[in-house]
């Protein structure tokens, strides 16, 4: 993010809903996804958009989503996680719970995924350098996971991390960033409804590049809060570090709320490119999920607490 400048966009041409639902049924008919292929109409959120303009929101292309990325791990160019994530091992696969539960343990993958049914969530991600897109996930309520390891009274925070494996992700060979990559979400952010783990998008398994086998997604924050390849979920009484945070403070702060009000310091926040699109649309507080997500923050100073 500190290397590309905003809007650096591709041009995209290719129907975006189309390919999706032929591919649906491609999938459904190839028995190779169950539950989610199967729904049909879209998805709820698409129809609970907040106003007109989120209305006309239509699902950027497969291919943009899949070869437009940010992966540090794997290479700071849009294109390199495409290129470079393909022979990355996402099994087996572990998640270590560690910190302020109940019930911390060496989780593995197959164990977590074993009681949830993914369910198809589409969500606009708006990038901090002013893109967006929007996307059909497959996940499940990070919430569903959190109650499962049972956070102590203490726990106020959680703190993600991605993978370590510098010989198998080409990026931790260089120190582009404090490897490696660390989120983190504040207890009640992280068990919000809207807030979840993706294991998929388009109604298959997610790409090595966008994050498989489990990235969060937080739909009302920047992107970069969406950490990808998390092996490590660490419940905490202190606000956790954060990998962007720790390189830029003056830029990238803890709380990250999408905030057409705020400028990062580089550029204006107010507009953002939605991919495959020309014209700039007006970036929505929250990214457009204010009704559901404000009242977290009721009281602070949102410019402090960027
Ligand atoms: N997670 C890790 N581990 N490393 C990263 O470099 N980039 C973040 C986020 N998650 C990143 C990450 C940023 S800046 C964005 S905008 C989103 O992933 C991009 O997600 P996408 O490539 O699936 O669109």
């Amino acid at each position: 993010m500190l290397i590309r400048r905003p809007d650096d966009i591709p041009a995209s041409e290719i129907t975006d809903e189309r390919l999706y639902l032929n591919r649906r049924s491609f999938i459904a008919t190839s028995g190779l996804l169950g539950v989610a292929a199967a729904t049909g109409a879209l998805p709820g959120c698409l129809k609970a958009s907040p106003s007109d303009e989120q209305a006309s929101d239509k699902l950027t292309p497969y291919e943009d989503v899949t070869t437009y990325n940010n992966y540090y791990e794997f290479g700071t160019g849009k294109e390199d996680p495409a290129e470079n994530a393909g022979s990355f091992r996402t099994r087996p696969w572990s998640v270590a719970v560690e910190g302020l539960v109940r019930k911390p343990a060496v989780y593995n993958l197959e164990d977590i995924l074993r009681p949830v049914r993914p369910e198809e969530r589409v969500y606009r991600l708006r990038c901090v350098e002013g893109w967006s897109m929007v996307i059909p996930w497959l996940g499940f309520p990070l919430a569903s996971l959190i109650n499962r390891v049972e956070p102590t009274s203490q726990a106020r925070y959680v703190e993600f991390t991605t993978l370590h494996d510098p010989r198998q992700m080409p990026g931790q060979r260089r120190p582009v960033l404090d490897w490696p990559y660390t989120e983190g979400l504040r207890l009640d952010e992280a068990l919000h409804p809207l807030t979840i783990l993706a294991t998929g998008l388009y109604g298959r398994p997610l790409p090595n590049q966008n994050g498989a086998p489990l990235r969060l997604v937080v739909p009302w924050k920047y992107g970069f809060k969406s950490i990808k390849g998390i092996v490590k979920l660490r419940f905490t009484d202190r606000q956790p570090a954060t990998a962007w945070n720790k390189a830029a403070p003056a830029e990238y702060g803890f709380y990250s709320n999408v905030n057409p009000e705020v400028d990062h310091p580089r550029w204006s926040q107010a507009k953002e490119r939605r991919i495959g699109e020309f014209l700039r649309r007006r970036t929505l507080m929250f990214n457009g999920y204010g009704d559901q997500v404000a009242r977290m923050y009721a009281g602070m100073d949102l410019r402090r607490f960027y």
